[in-house]
């Protein structure tokens, strides 16, 4: 049965570069494709990829059950906030309606974020933590973040899985890391955390390392960020069945890379653009901490010295296996983000808006 597909966030820097890429991606029919939009500027925007745009209150359930019913809509794409389940509730419920009157499988993806697989919201990193882990709802579930401002989000996750599970609704766990690369979309072009590095080091006038030992994290070329997405979704148009529910976490990263590496490559970047003093990484201390959260805005419920760690360091060891059983290949290995470093900074440099 042909699905309706909406896609959320196409203003931003995950969800514009899938909108862009659709068209070209050779994907099994489908309905229609639609986008959820704010402004009249967006709505146009989105009209160039093929998609109907459609501007309404995703926090308000009688408006997203309305639209869902209203235009037959089957499989939802969520790139907005991984950190409330509000929002994604509402779908997950207006989708078992659709499931109930048409007998479709009904799929809703949750975009969240590999935070809620590190040490800050205390998830296991003593070895990697597979994303095919058949125990990692449970695994989740029993995660006490050290930070308390990412328990919400961990259970985000978990409310995503459980609700989706009651209703008969598909559900899958959409795990971006450290993207990088150019956003291809009309909207926002650069991602979140080389621009918090950037950010703090322009404030500070020189890159500092946060954590004391040498933690890793999981990165991804933009590029491979979004044919994972678009894997997924070709799977659930061909009813290939890929794995949901409590069994469908989907990380989208070719390996690793070491904070201070990255710290390295974009201070070398920073210092040929005389940005920052001179290209040595010094190891943080309290008022250093204090004037980097001044450039990294921590939002009420987190300490100025949490955000910062949370920004810009800490330990996560999760990693991609779910992606590659859908044939997912990714182009750019793990170790390009510091090759492209240059270039990196030079794209957060010009976009930057503050
Ligand atoms: N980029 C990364 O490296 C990364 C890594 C891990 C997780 N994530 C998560 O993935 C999601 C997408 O990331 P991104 O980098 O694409 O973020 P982004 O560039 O900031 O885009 C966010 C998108 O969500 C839309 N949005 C925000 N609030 C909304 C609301 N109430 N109603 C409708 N639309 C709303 C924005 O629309 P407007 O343009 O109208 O504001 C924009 O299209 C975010 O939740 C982010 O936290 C990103």
């Amino acid at each position: 049965m042909s699905h309706n597909i909406l896609i959320t966030g196409g203003s931003g820097y995950l969800g514009g570069t899938l909108l862009a890429r659709i068209g070209a991606a050779g994907l099994p029919p489908y309905g229609k494709l639609y986008a959820l939009v704010r402004t009249n500027e967006q709505a146009a925007a989105v009209k160039q990829y093929g998609a109907e745009p459609l501007a309404f209150n995703i926090q308000d359930e009688a408006t997203v059950r309305d639209t869902v019913l209203k235009h037959g809509i089957s499989v939802v794409f969520y790139l907005v906030d991984p950190f409330f389940s509000a929002a994604q509730v509402h779908f997950i419920n207006a989708l078992a309606e659709i499931k109930k009157t048409t007998g479709k499988d009904v799929h809703f993806l949750h975009t969240s974020g590999a935070k809620i697989f590190s040490s800050h919201a205390g998830a296991p990193t003593d070895k990697p933590l597979l994303d095919n882990d058949p125990h990692l709802y449970d695994i989740q579930k029993s995660q006490k973040a050290p930070i308390g401002f990412m328990q919400t989000p961990t259970e985000t996750n978990n409310i995503v899985i459980k609700e989706a599970e009651r209703h008969g609704v598909r559900s899958y766990i959409f795990v971006p890391c450290i993207v990088y690369g150019k956003g291809e979309g009309f909207g926002n072009p650069i991602s979140i955390q080389t621009v918090a590095i950037i950010r703090a080091a322009k404030a500070m006038k020189r890159v500092y390392r946060v954590d004391s030992d040498q933690p890793t994290w999981p990165v991804c070329h933009i590029v491979d960020n979004t044919t994972l997405y678009i894997e997924l979704l070709r799977k659930i148009l061909s009813g290939g069945n890929p794995d949901y529910g409590k069994n469908g976490y989907y990380l989208a990263s070719p390996g690793s890379v070491s904070w201070d590496d990255l710290y390295a490559a974009i201070a070398t970047a920073l210092a040929r653009r005389n940005i920052i003093e001179d290209d040595s990484v010094v190891v943080a201390n309290d008022e250093n901490f204090d004037g980097m959260a001044k450039a990294l805005k921590p939002p009420q419920q987190a300490s100025p010295k949490e955000w910062v760690k949370m920004s810009i360091g800490g330990k996560c060891t999760f990693t991609a296996q779910h992606g590659y059983d859908l044939g997912w290949k990714p182009q750019y290995s793990p170790s390009h983000i510091l090759e492209d470093a240059d270039a990196e900074v030079e794209l957060v440099l010009q976009n930057l808006k503050d």
